[in-house]
């Protein structure tokens, strides 16, 4: 009986999930976050919160406080970050690259105006 009620909640998760564009931006951002959680934190403060375990590398919640978040799309697409001298080189395809500034959007810190 758990197993079946377990199920139906998923189905009915799944339903949700399949409304139009504002879900696919959210899957594409959950997508962005994963990548983010294996390739960034080991630097960077990747969530809402918290402090970076470098401290010399901003929080990414706070890069649109130096420039817009759609800008890094070309920088990551050309595998070159400004001011990036401790990373190693980044490649991503274009769907991780679409992720990634999915994620990034959805977690800056918003300033007034
Ligand atoms: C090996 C550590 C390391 C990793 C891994 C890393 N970063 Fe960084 N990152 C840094 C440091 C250090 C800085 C600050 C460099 C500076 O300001 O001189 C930085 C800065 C940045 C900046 C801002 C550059 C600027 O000019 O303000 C962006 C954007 C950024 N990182 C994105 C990412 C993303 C996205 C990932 C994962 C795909 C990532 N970083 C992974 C260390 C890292």
């Amino acid at each position: 009986m758990r197993a079946i009620a377990a199920m139906a909640a998923a189905f009915s998760l799944a339903a949700c999930a399949s409304a139009p564009d504002e879900a696919r931006s959210r899957d594409l951002a959950a997508d962005g976050r994963v990548i983010v959680e294996q390739r960034c934190v080991s630097c960077h403060a990747i969530g809402e919160s918290g402090e970076s375990p470098r401290q010399d590398a901003p929080p990414l919640r706070r890069l649109a406080e130096r420039y817009p978040v759609t800008a890094l799309e070309e920088a990551f697409a050309e595998g070159i970050l400004v001011g990036h001298p401790a990373m190693p080189a980044l490649r991503f395809t274009p769907e991780e690259i679409a992720a990634i500034t999915a994620y990034l959007e959805s977690i800056q810190e918003r300033r007034g105006g």
